[in-house]
């Protein structure tokens, strides 16, 4: 924001995005998506606080399937959704939104047309009384093998204008309309309006770009106010830290071990080694990577050739974010954001953090010398 605050004055994410919307930044209906995100993401990080209280026997649940943690923290997104033809019609995951009532997540929030997530198998498109323009993509709950150990967590989030031939007023079949719906969510990721993350850690944190630089708000528990505490952020030129899952080392590829030996080993180019970081929880790793600077890396691999993070609700917003910030994201041979998805759940490897970290593992990865 440009408005000129004293060092007395403290910014609430509230007036923050007043601000933008005052200077035309943003329009006021995008500001009220993004707000309706914020009290969500509050809803999630009480309900992260207070895991081992009220789920003693934990809210994990298995891998990428539908734990007790992820669901809880979609609904607190999805908020005031209805069961529509659609929903009823795919049989799947989607029907967890469904008769939920009031509430003060993304539906009730009113400007939202169709949304999707990361725990559920097919968008939704949100009932007509409550919908509007937006398309929200969001991974609700991330990092969740973490939560039962009191390990940082985090919610990831996207937000897209509708593309304009995909309207889905007005439509009585719902293979059509899931159609519309999915065609809606498959857009690149340089057409974020706005991409984000809130990290539940030893504070809670919304990280959050709409195009004009990133900026960082921390959750005052006192007053119940994100208050604005990282302004422009901006990633280092280069770091320090890799954050790699390396027990995979022995499925990489040759270049991407030489890439990883080259951070450990860099007497050949006379720097010192670097240091390793790896928590497991994306937004954890991605936010340490944005203060401190280095690289992010989660490679394809002989099992899984893309990797396991989602183009959608994981890669692009965090590229996004990265981009905003000075720094880069990347498959190793294409910038994530130039990407349109194929497929809601595509997954693409990622690398991204400072721009020095990124290019040199896009000269290894491409074999330059
Ligand atoms: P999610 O909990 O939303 O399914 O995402 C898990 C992701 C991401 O948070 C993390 O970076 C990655 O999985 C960790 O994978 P590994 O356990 O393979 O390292
Ligand atoms: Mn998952
Ligand atoms: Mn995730
Ligand atoms: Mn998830």
């Amino acid at each position: 924001a440009t408005s000129a605050k004293s060092q007395y004055e403290l910014q609430t994410l509230t007036t923050w995005l007043l601000d933008l919307e005052k200077n035309a930044v943003i329009d006021n209906e995008l500001a009220a998506v993004i707000s309706s995100i914020a009290t969500a993401c509050k809803q999630i990080g009480s309900l992260v606080n207070r895991a081992g209280i009220s789920n003693p026997h934990g809210l994990a649940g298995p891998e990428n399937g539908a734990g007790r943690g992820p669901e809880e923290a979609g609904r607190h997104l999805k908020r005031g959704l209805r069961k529509l033809p659609a929903q009823q019609w795919d049989g799947a995951g989607s029907g967890a939104a469904a008769g939920l009532g009031p509430g003060v997540g993304l539906a009730a929030c009113g400007r939202t047309g169709v949304i999707a997530s990361e725990e559920e198998d097919l968008p939704v498109a949100v009932e007509e009384t409550f919908s509007g323009e937006y398309v929200v993509v969001f991974d609700p709950l991330d990092g969740s093998s973490n939560i039962d150990a009191g390990i940082s967590v985090g919610s990831i989030f996207g937000i897209y204008e509708p593309s304009p031939e995909c309207s889905i007023e007005d439509m009585d079949d719902p293979e059509e309309m899931m159609k519309k719906c999915v065609l809606n969510v498959c857009q690149a990721g340089n057409e974020l309006l706005c991409a984000g993350y809130t990290l539940y850690s030893s504070a809670t944190i919304l990280v959050l770009t709409v195009g004009k630089g990133v900026y960082g708000f921390t959750f005052d528990p006192l007053i119940g106010e994100f208050i604005l505490s990282h302004p422009n952020i901006r990633i280092p030129d280069k770091g320090k830290i890799y954050s790699f899952n390396e027990g995979n080392y022995q499925m990489w590829s040759e270049e991407q071990k030489k890439y990883i030996d080259s951070l450990k080993y860099p007497e050949k180019w006379g720097g010192k080694p670097y240091s390793s970081r790896y928590i497991g929880s994306l937004v954890g790793d991605f936010h340490r990577t944005l203060l401190y600077g280095g690289i992010y890396g989660y490679p394809g691999d002989a099992k899984n050739t893309n990797g396991k993070l989602r183009l959608l609700y994981e890669c692009a917003p965090m590229s996004m974010i990265a981009e905003q910030a000075g720094g880069k994201g990347s498959t190793g041979f294409q910038r994530v954001l130039d990407i349109v998805p194929e497929a809601v759940h595509q997954r693409v490897p990622l690398f991204c953090g400072s721009k020095w970290e990124v290019e040199y593992l896009e000269s290894v990865l491409q074999g330059k010398p």
